[in-house]
């Protein structure tokens, strides 16, 4: 397919804006480019098309099954696309006085409520972005706590399992602590005896998935709240899945005391390719008093932004948060209402399904019943024919199908992470099952045709290390024939 700038010709136009009669910006002359940027010259007609036929190759959870293990890739109900572009939230400016927006800071206030009863804690925050930056304002918490305790310099340490996601060993660094890591034993818990040996009176706390990236609950997990708080240290929750225990379970009775949910993949909010997301977090009585202002509070029936936090650790997002994200949530649980447990439910239900289903086929490293999600291994594939869970997950796109996540957690070698979500009908998971049985039956029969797929996408395989080493992610003017829209 051609590049929009292969398509450009000199002096053809979109559109064209009228000539304002402006008086000329006053900026400096060092700051002033001498020559307007080469935009792409095209009509109309040439750039819709170019975009639509982008859009057209690209695979999303509005056109096929997305079994993306951890991310959550649920269909997102088009009602609530409708309820964020409400003229009186849409339109609403960051900067409106509180009397100005009491309906969203009531919108605000009731969802924050809603956070606290599903998690069990009774402080919240809206402000954080995504889940990773939930984690990052969490682990200042922590920070904020031990340095009014006066054990600041002491607890420098925080203890994270060997299957953590990426972003928990990043927070923790960025938050500037020191990083420990518990193995997994063998039913795929914390292994409390090495959990045990690590935790000191340097530790500030346990960041922790439950149920894990192994798509697993963790069976010692009142213990492992005791070993903590014996030390006087902090448990956070890491709610990226959350979506497997809404109404069944709360993080706050299983003992931890400060949690991030990530809004885009436990309720509402159209994510992937990096956001926008909403990362709140939930704290203990004994924490909410660090938590970042301005905080959305009530007094009598009236709502505002209370500023007034001495203890706050301050602002971590501009404004009042991801306000979109908050208005499709809210919508999303006010149509579940008393049954929202109902979505954990069923997304439980559906891995517990698939699992049952694929597991005469893929190696099952923890044979244990499943959270939302779970973790199959191709190590039998490997063996035997020489196919790897690329190869498999390569395959499954020729199949109309969205690849799980793979090799991750690290823990399972050769990794096949699959998370149906509950807002899949039968057919569709039978579909997949049935991929997955075909891919296994020609791993056998004919493995070249695996190593060489996908071969019916826009893109067939590429050159991972090439891809990742030398990325091409800007257009070279140098070798094309591409004339600057005009000089200044
Ligand atoms: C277990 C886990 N923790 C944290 C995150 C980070 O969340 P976000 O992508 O919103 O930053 C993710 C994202 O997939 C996750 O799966």
């Amino acid at each position: 397919m051609e590049l929009i700038y292969e398509k450009s010709r000199p002096g053809r136009r979109a559109g064209g804006v009228p000539r304002h009669d402006l008086p000329k910006a006053e900026i400096p002359a060092g700051l002033r480019r001498a020559v307007p940027p080469r935009l792409p010259e095209v009509t109309e007609p040439e750039l819709v098309r170019h975009f639509t036929a982008l859009a057209d190759r690209n695979f999303g959870i509005d056109t096929g099954f997305y079994p993306l293990g951890s991310c959550t890739m649920k269909h997102n109900p088009r009602v609530n696309e409708r309820a964020a572009a409400l003229p009186g939230f849409r339109d609403l400016h960051p900067l409106q006085e509180d009397e100005g927006a009491q309906g969203a800071l009531d919108l605000m206030w009731r969802l924050q409520a809603y956070l606290a009863e599903i998690t069990g804690l009774p402080g919240i925050s809206l402000q954080p972005a995504a889940g990773s930056q939930g984690e990052l304002t969490g682990l200042m918490l922590m920070r904020a706590y031990f340095a009014d305790r006066g054990e600041g310099e002491q607890r420098d340490t925080i203890v994270t399992a060997d299957t953590a996601h990426g972003t928990n060993p990043a927070s923790v660094t960025m938050a500037g602590f020191k990083l420990e890591k518990v193995a997994t034993d063998e039913r795929g818990n914390l292994d409390l005896s090495d959990l045990r040996a690590k935790v000191t009176e340097r530790t500030a706390g346990l960041m922790l998935t439950n149920p894990s990236t192994l798509g697993l609950f963790d069976e010692g997990i009142e213990e492992v709240a005791e070993i903590f708080h014996g030390a006087g240290a902090l448990l956070y929750y890491d709610g990226a899945n959350l979506n497997a225990v809404v109404g069944r379970s709360r993080p706050g009775d299983m003992g931890f005391d400060i949690v991030h949910i990530n809004l885009h993949k436990t309720f509402s909010q159209p994510h992937g390719g990096g956001g926008p997301g909403g990362g709140p977090v939930a704290v203990r009585d004994t924490i909410e008093p660090f938590l970042p202002s301005p905080q959305v509070v009530r007094d009598g029936d009236v709502f505002r932004l209370d500023h007034d936090r001495p203890k706050s650790i301050g602002r971590v997002r501009g404004f009042a948060g991801p306000f979109g994200v908050f208005v499709r949530s809210y919508a999303f649980m006010r149509a579940y209402g008393p049954e929202l447990k109902e979505m954990s439910d069923v997304a439980v239900l559906n891995a517990n399904y698939l699992l049952a289903r694929l597991r005469d086929v893929f190696e099952l490293p923890y044979d244990r019943h499943c959270m939302h999600e779970f973790v199959l291994s191709a190590r039998n594939l490997k063996r035997e024919h020489g196919i790897t869970a690329l190869d498999v997950a390569k395959r499954l796109m020729d199949f109309g199908i969205h690849p799980p996540t793979v090799y991750f957690p690290l823990v399972v070698p050769e990794a096949l992470m699959i998370e149906p979500t509950e807002t899949e009908v039968k057919e569709r998971l039978d579909e997949f099952v049935d991929a997955m049985h075909e891919i296994a039956r020609e791993a056998a029969e004919d493995p070249e045709l695996l190593r060489t797929a996908p071969h019916t996408r826009p893109v067939t395989r590429l050159d991972e290390v090439r891809a990742a080493k030398e990325p091409v992610v800007r257009h070279d003017f140098a070798d094309r024939a591409t004339t600057p829209a005009g000089t200044v």
